[in-house]
């Protein structure tokens, strides 16, 4: 039992007999892409409501036997989390900020009504999956392992209430940048037709659900010619939220130097961790930082009279991604001369050279695994 009283089980291990060879490993290593290469291990534990968390495994990566009348796939209870691990320059491995990952998953099956799950063991997961499949932790600049942790229902019962067994799962994926190649300002569309949360609702939980319902609003800014989707709040389709599945900033020129804006977090938004780095790491470099709103009028009218000089979005994925431009039904703009600004790209060389411990790191944001 840990001190909160929620069973704890140990980690068993069984590895693969299946693992690729070096040579197998190397060339799926050399354009992993994201999300599309997996390693050979994933930790899977069970929860059911007699036993608690238990039958916690590191195995080998293999497809998942699920009843038709799994409850996840007619409720929909599935939350998920997305994180890193970096390459370190004395070769060694860290992730970052794990800790917060492991808490905002808590808070989300919270909202779900699902178990929570110690941090404890969330951490040692990630620990021992990272540590088992350290080989695939890529070595190239820019690339990453991405830890996805998720939970789903498994209770085989078609019957509207929260299931009785939940299974949590740890996958891993070497990948490259998700906005590959330099670094390309995204054009983006404000989207009046679709909203992605409102209030009271799941937006601030990583759940399933709020991506099935992005995809169409994505399209749609696709086919608009844009990149990314922004939210709006789902009330006045006025107040600038968040865009595809990144956080967003707004650098604010004032007579004592550019400082950054970032949507509050009402309940609608995800609050991000890479949000939370830039809110502490911003002012160490001298840019003030403040919660608040800005309104889509407010954001053309500051572009077009230059007291908004850059926007960029955040989040693990891409890390920092500038914004060039900016389309919705009232029309067009464009952030300074639509490229990569200077703030955004500082702040983005700073978060990489601490999550690649080229920096130190005096927050202790890298968790290091195994030696
Ligand atoms: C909707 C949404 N907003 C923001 C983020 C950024 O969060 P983080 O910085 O934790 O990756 C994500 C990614 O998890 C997301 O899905």
């Amino acid at each position: 039992m840990t001190a909160t009283g929620i069973s704890r089980p140990t980690i068993e291990t069984v590895l693969s007999t299946a693992r690729r060879s070096d040579a197998e490993r190397e060339a799926l290593m050399a354009d992993p892409g994201f999300g599309r290469v997996h390693t050979d291990h994933m930790v899977a534990i069970r929860w059911d409501a007699e036993q608690g968390w238990h039958d916690a495994r590191l195995t080998a990566y293999e497809p998942l036997q699920l009843d038709p009348s799994a409850m996840v796939l007619h409720y929909g209870q599935a939350i998920f989390e997305g994180l890193k691990a970096y390459r370190q320059p004395d070769g060694g491995v860290a992730v970052f900020r794990p800790e917060e990952n492991a808490r905002r998953f808590n808070r989300s099956a919270a909202r779900l009504a699902m178990p929570e799950l110690p941090v404890e063991l969330f951490l040692e997961a990630v620990d021992r999956l990272v540590d088992t499949d350290r080989a695939w932790v890529p070595s190239a600049e820019g690339q990453s392992l991405y830890l996805r942790p998720f939970m789903i229902a498994t209770e085989a019962q078609v019957g509207m209430r929260p299931a009785h067994e939940y299974l949590f799962l740890l996958i891993a994926f070497p990948v490259t940048p998700f906005f590959p190649g330099e670094v390309k300002p995204v054009t983006v569309w404000l989207s009046d037709e679709y909203v992605r949360a409102a209030v009271g609702g799941t937006g601030e939980a990583k759940c399933a659900g709020n991506y099935a319902g992005s995809l169409l609003a994505q399209r749609q800014a696709a086919e608009k010619g844009c990149d990314q989707v922004v939210w709006l709040d789902a009330v006045e389709r006025r107040w600038v939220e968040e865009m595809g599945g990144m956080n967003l900033f707004f650098v604010c020129a004032t007579d004592d130097g550019p400082r950054l804006l970032t949507p509050a977090l009402t309940g609608t938004l995800l609050p991000g961790v890479v949000r939370d780095s830039l809110i502490a790491l911003a002012p160490e470099l001298g840019l003030p930082v403040e919660q608040g709103r800005i309104s889509v009028d407010e954001w053309r009218k500051g572009a077009e009279d230059g007291s908004i000089t850059e926007v960029f979005a955040c989040g693990t994925a891409a890390v920092i991604a500038p914004v060039g431009r900016a389309r919705g039904r009232s029309g067009d703009w464009t952030m300074a001369d639509g490229g990569a600004g200077k703030v955004t790209m500082r702040l983005r060389r700073t978060l990489l050279d601490l999550q690649y411990g080229r920096r130190e790191d005096p927050h202790g944001w890298m968790h290091r695994v195994g030696g």
